[in-house]
């Protein structure tokens, strides 16, 4: 029997007010990835806490390697047709690469486009101590900011390649210290990936605000996940600590071959599937057409009605 609701939760829209107070009732907060307006719809009904628009739709929807070549306007198209569908989920804009390292004046600017012209909620940038100055302006701003450490995707070249973080001592610390940082800076959330189980648990033991992880284990104050990987939508790898909900991938192939077949042998469109005429009409325009050939000139290759 399915659990799911008919219809979107009541209660209104999450807050970060209300991620907050799950936190401090240590009530799981759930969050998912959504690019487009149906996914967003399907998650809002599902009761959903949070939505990230993430850059990761560069790789899983517009078949990029990595996240690097996101723009602005991609990321602004797609957080639009999440906004249309969601009423209900908290909603997270993310910033992609080079819209907040190169000056905060920058940063606060395009973090300012996702509510203004994207119809997000917050933004979430990646990085530790070296972007304090971009998320405390961006906050001054009164645009809310969830921190993004561990494994940082637009770093990939830096960290050379998808590796876990922080399995040292001086690394843990690092990220331990980092997560402090951005708690002070005002960030009123954050991201983990990809960091060992006891390191995730220790920070979300250490930081008041609502963590969130992704392959960071069962300790954090939450979950997310990107949603063509839960689905099975993206076949090109599957991480680790990705459970696959579906295989829709699979499916979408069985669908489309399927279709495909139907076609070439004329079993689709069937009766079902097709518009018929008013059997009336159609006899008159039977003898309108017969009587139209009964007019028909061959010499001038016209009907007589046009010459
Ligand atoms: O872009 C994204 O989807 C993300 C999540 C993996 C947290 O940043």
């Amino acid at each position: 029997m399915s659990t799911i609701p008919a219809s979107p939760q009541s209660g209104g829209k999450i807050s970060i007010k209300t991620l907050h107070s799950k936190k401090l009732r240590g009530e799981p907060i759930t969050f998912l990835t959504a690019y487009d307006f149906p996914t967003a719809v399907a998650l809002d009904r599902s009761g959903i806490d949070g939505i990230l628009v993430g850059d990761s739709l560069g790789m899983v929807v517009l078949g990029y390697e990595n996240t690097l070549p996101v723009t602005m306007q991609e990321m602004l198209h797609h957080c639009r047709a999440v906004a249309r569908g969601a009423s209900h989920a908290h909603l997270v804009g993310d910033m992609p690469f080079m819209s907040y390292q190169a000056s905060t004046a920058t940063a606060l600017r395009n973090a300012g486009m996702f509510l203004q012209k994207g119809g997000m909620d917050a933004v979430k940038l990646e990085g530790g101590r070296d972007r304090v100055h971009a998320i405390k302006a961006i906050i001054a701003a009164g645009i809310p900011v969830m921190g993004h450490l561990g494994l940082t995707p637009q770093s990939v070249h830096q960290l050379g390649g998808w590796k876990v973080q922080g399995k040292s001592t001086e690394a843990a610390r690092t990220l331990i210290e980092d997560a402090l940082i951005l708690e002070d800076a005002g960030c009123y959330a954050l991201v983990l990936e990809s960091i060992p189980t006891e390191v995730a648990q220790l920070i979300s033991k250490r930081i008041t605000i609502p963590v969130i992880g992704i392959g960071a284990g069962m300790g954090c104050d939450g979950q997310i996940l990107v949603t063509h990987d839960l689905l099975g939508l993206f076949d090109r790898f599957t991480p680790s600590f990705v459970k696959k909900y579906a295989d829709l991938f699979s499916e979408m192939e069985r669908a489309f071959q399927e279709y495909i077949a139907d076609v070439k042998e004329r079993r689709f469109p069937s009766a079902e599937h097709a518009n018929s005429m008013d059997p009336q009409e159609l006899r008159d325009l039977i003898r309108e057409i017969e009587a139209l050939e009964d007019e028909f000139n061959p010499d001038d290759n016209l009907p007589t009605r046009f010459n």
